[in-house]
């Protein structure tokens, strides 16, 4: 199985992926958090995005930029930047169901224009020779959309169609409807990645032996939260909690390093704690603390008294097993 990293804008980042990439698995790809081209500048990303995408900012990983636009020329002229940096590869985001991105019909809004979709897709593949592939939903509102959809993409070389089985409305909730993404599989041209709720070991077992002929599997929330995920997948000793507080640390050290001010880092320290806590069912209190804490130094101290105290959710797993 090939594995992939998913987008997660403001999180996954290169600070985030160069630690993953240290201490967690090594993922075949990345897909960067998506870049808006900019209207009123002839600048093709802001001074975040660019950092972001900087090659010497991701060495040893392979990433592939996510683009969020719904008007060719402004697609066209990022990938030209893209491929001036090296690139081969770029994404496409027709997944994102956030209502300000949806109402000026981009990311799953785009959906909901079949027509105006195909034409920019006959403008992009005209106008670029790098590779394009496609993170799609299976539609705005109704799951049948997805059959015209993939009519459409079927005109087109994509690179490889990644398949979120979630209509905008869905948003993140509900689960996936797999009955599209079987369709998907069976019927796209191009290479089909699967995309959606792999959690826990079961989650990825369960899908493997569902649809055997799908290959390729993207990950997000479920690495977020155990970043040890792929070596219990893979049968490997599971992260320990050395690891995960080295791992823990890097970002954290990092994200101080780049950040502007103590109030941003813990920001960004507090969206990773919303996944990172579910490896700590015992460390309720140790969280609460960590989630309250208002200077880098009560944060620090939460976390040592967590990682140095309570045991991650396979330990107390064992323990309860033995006792
Ligand atoms: C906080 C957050 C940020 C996200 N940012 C992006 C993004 O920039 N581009 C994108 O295509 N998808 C984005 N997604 C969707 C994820 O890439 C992924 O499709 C979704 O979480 C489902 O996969 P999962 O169940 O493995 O998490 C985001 C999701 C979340 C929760």
């Amino acid at each position: 199985m090939n594995e992939y990293f998913a987008p997660m804008e403001g999180i996954t980042g290169y600070i985030y992926r160069n630690a993953f990439q240290k201490y967690g698995w090594k993922m075949e790809k990345y897909f960067s958090p998506f870049l808006a081209p900019k209207t009123n500048t002839k600048k093709c990303f802001n001074h975040r995005e660019y950092e972001d995408i900087r090659p010497d900012h991701n060495e040893g990983l392979h990433l592939v930029p996510q683009i969020l636009t719904n008007r060719a020329g402004d697609f066209l002229k990022l990938a030209e930047a893209l491929e001036e940096l090296g690139y081969q590869e770029i994404n496409l985001n027709l997944g994102c169901p956030s209502p300000t991105v949806v109402t000026k019909k981009k990311g799953a809004g785009f959906l909901g224009e079949p027509e105006k979709l195909r034409e920019f897709l006959e403008e992009i593949f005209q106008g670029t020779s790098l590779d394009i592939s496609v993170k799609t939903r299976i539609g705005l509102e109704d799951p049948e959309e997805f059959t015209k959809l993939l009519e459409i993409y079927n005109q087109y070389p994509l690179k490889e169609l990644i398949i979120h089985p979630r209509i905008q409305k869905d948003f993140y909730k509900n689960t996936p409807r797999m009955e599209a993404f079987s369709y998907g599989l069976e019927h796209s041209r191009a290479k089909v990645c699967y995309n959606g709720n792999l959690f826990t070991k079961e989650d990825y077992q369960t899908f493997c032996g569902s649809y055997p002929a799908c290959t390729h599997v993207m990950l997000g929330r479920g690495l977020l939260a155990n970043p040890g995920l792929l070596q219990e997948v893979h049968n490997k000793t599971p992260m320990d909690r050395e690891t995960f507080s080295c791992f823990h640390r890097e970002i954290y050290e990092n994200y101080q390093e780049v950040s502007c001010g103590e109030r941003n880092v813990l920001f960004k320290m507090k969206e990773l704690w919303f996944y990172f806590r579910e490896m700590f069912p015992e460390g309720k209190k140790q969280i609460k603390r960590i989630k309250k804490a208002e200077t880098l130094r009560k944060y620090e101290e939460a976390v040592n008294d967590l990682f140095q105290n309570v045991p991650l959710y396979y330990e107390s797993q064992m323990t309860g097993k033995e006792s």
